[in-house]
């Protein structure tokens, strides 16, 4: 398979087995760093997070295949989360619980390809290097 399917397969069998990953992965956030729930505090709604955990996850995809507009996007939101308080370690995570939650969601169809791609799409996307 080649690597737009495997991340669509990743996608797919994510939302069969339990839906919208969104609001997962801001619970597994909230868990790990209380302290960034009160940075939501105006987004009651939680449309602010819908929109971010979308585009972190376009980010992950075009970093794993295209590469087309991820490292300039995140370049730039790494920046602009800097003045709302968020730490290059947190912005990174971020990516990481995704990726985290997909690999215990998958279980045993999380398969070592499906782990090579998206380790490669979380090593794009490290802007530490060059921010610490
Ligand atoms: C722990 C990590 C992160 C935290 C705590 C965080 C926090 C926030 C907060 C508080 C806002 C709302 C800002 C405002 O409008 O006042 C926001 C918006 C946004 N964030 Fe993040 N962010 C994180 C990681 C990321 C990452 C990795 C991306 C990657 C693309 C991202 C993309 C966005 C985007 C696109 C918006 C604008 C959403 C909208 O207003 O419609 N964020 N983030």
């Amino acid at each position: 398979m080649s690597l737009t399917p495997l991340l669509e397969h990743t996608l797919e069998l994510v939302a069969d087995r339990i839906g919208d990953p969104g609001p997962r992965v801001f619970e597994r956030l909230f868990l790990e760093a209380p302290d960034l729930l009160a940075l939501f505090s105006n987004d009651a709604s939680g449309s602010v997070r819908g929109e971010m955990f979308l585009r972190a996850l376009e980010c992950l995809q075009d970093a794993a295949g295209a590469g087309r507009f991820a490292t300039g996007l995140v370049a730039a939101e790494h920046l602009s989360h800097q003045v709302y308080g968020v730490t290059t370690a947190q912005f990174e995570r971020f990516f990481e619980i995704i990726v985290d939650l997909f690999r215990d969601t998958l279980g045993a169809d999380w398969t070592p390809e499906l782990e090579a791609i998206w380790q490669l799409a979380l090593s794009r996307l490290r802007v530490g290097a060059a921010a610490r």
